[in-house]
């Protein structure tokens, strides 16, 4: 067939070279253009670590003001958006709501669409960082029945995101530093993560010469699975079972190790970590300081700390290589934060949203790229004649 490889879910095949972040799984080392995360998440913002990931170097003063002001005067959603939202189901996943939302920017920025200008694509990266953490709060609103508020543009990235989500028309909003702060180390952890599945179907998509738009609501949507960022949401939903249940953890755990239907440990195991993820280290550390921070008490917390320490003692686990992941605690911080379970993988999208940029364009100024075309082995009926009737 002069096919030279089979390989279910990429587990050896590079689809790229790419400059952007380093992993070694072996060690759990992550870094973006070579800085380690540890570091970007004490000292940067999550707009610095946008330019980095984006252009490739620290900006300097002068550039991130300048990138932080574009994004602010970009945040105005085209008031028909909200016609489109209304006409969606009040109980549609947020997330479905936002690729959605994402996808109908195209329409609204037609200029964009083909074109390979470096001024457009500017344009559309400014409009989507500014545009995003709206529409998500706006699903966000739409969800709890809310009216929708509009951008503060004297607020920091996420404080206007903060405002939008928990503001309301009667009352000055006040957004609590402890929150502001956890929430921006989040979503600088989640910025990149090289060719995970939501990427490579941006870096796909846009292999198409598709628009940025187009691209992005695409990785909104792989993203959304149980799997991938989805993980978020299923691993607060796992821990309130446990709760309610009133089974026990251990007992949990067993059902886990005997591959029960549906049954799986969410928040652990990664493709590429097999040691340890050095995001969850940094988020169970947030997890700790958010909720002293905000006085909470979280049953939800204890149970996660009980799992860990029964899995990481556990054979099945250790033998699988199996660790929390970057989903295991940020559900429990949403969740003090106040954010309702729905709109957590959201969040991860947001977060994830300067990796998607930052790969569709290093693809596209790529002279090596071509469009992503896979094989495969075919396994069906040999050659036969159609019957003659
Ligand atoms: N619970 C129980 N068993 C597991 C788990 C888990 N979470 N993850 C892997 N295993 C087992 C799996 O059943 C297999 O066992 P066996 O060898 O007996 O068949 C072995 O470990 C190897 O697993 P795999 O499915 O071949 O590993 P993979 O690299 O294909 O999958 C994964 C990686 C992340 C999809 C998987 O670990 C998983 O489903 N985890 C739960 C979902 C999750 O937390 N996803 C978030 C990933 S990190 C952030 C992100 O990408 O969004």
């Amino acid at each position: 067939t002069g096919l030279t490889a089979l390989d279910y879910g990429f587990v050896n095949t590079a689809s790229t070279k790419s400059a952007i972040t380093y992993i070694d799984g072996a060690q759990g080392i992550l870094r973006y253009r070579g800085y380690p995360i540890e570091q970007i998440a004490e000292h940067s913002t999550f707009l610095e670590t946008a330019w980095l990931l984006i252009y490739g170097e620290l900006p300097s003063a002068s550039e991130l003001a300048d990138f932080d002001d574009k994004i602010r005067r970009h945040t105005l959603l085209h008031e028909d958006l909200k016609k489109f939202f209304g006409a969606l189901p009040h109980d549609a996943h947020p997330m479905s709501v936002l690729s959605a939302g994402v996808s109908a920017l195209s329409t609204y920025y037609q200029g964009d669409l083909t074109s390979k200008d470096p001024e457009d694509i500017e344009l559309a990266t400014i409009r989507l960082l500014a545009k995003l953490p709206v529409m998500a709060a706006y699903a966000h609103k739409k969800s709890i029945g809310q009216a929708f508020l509009y951008p503060d543009n004297s607020l920091s990235f996420v404080d206007n995101f903060l405002k939008l989500n928990f503001g309301n028309m009667a009352e000055q909003y006040v957004p609590n530093p402890a929150v502001s702060r956890a929430l921006e180390r989040l979503l600088m952890l989640h910025e990149d993560h090289e060719q995970n599945a939501s990427t490579s179907t941006v870096r796909l998509v846009g292999s198409t010469d598709a628009n940025l738009f187009a691209s992005v609501s695409a990785g909104i949507q792989a993203l959304s699975g149980p799997l991938h960022g989805g993980a978020n949401e299923a691993v607060l939903t796992m821990l309130a079972e446990i709760r309610d249940s009133g089974e026990g953890v251990a007992r949990y755990v067993e059902r886990v190790k005997n591959k029960e239907a549906g049954v799986k440990l969410m928040g652990f195991g990664h493709r590429v970590y097999k040691n340890y993820d050095p995001r969850a280290k940094l988020v169970k550390e947030s997890a700790h300081e958010v909720l002293a921070a905000l006085g909470v008490k979280d049953e939800l917390l204890d149970i996660a700390m009980e799992l860990e320490q029964i899995a990481l003692e556990d054979d099945y686990f250790k033998s699988r290589r199996l660790y929390p992941n970057v989903d295991f605690y940020t559900g429990v911080i949403y969740k003090a934060m106040g954010f309702p379970t729905h709109m957590f993988t959201v969040l991860f999208a947001i977060g994830r949203l300067p990796g998607w940029i930052a790969h569709w364009r290093e693809m596209n100024q790529d002279p090596q790229t071509k469009i992503g075309r896979p094989q495969q082995l075919y396994t069906g009926a040999p050659a036969r004649d159609f019957p003659q009737r």
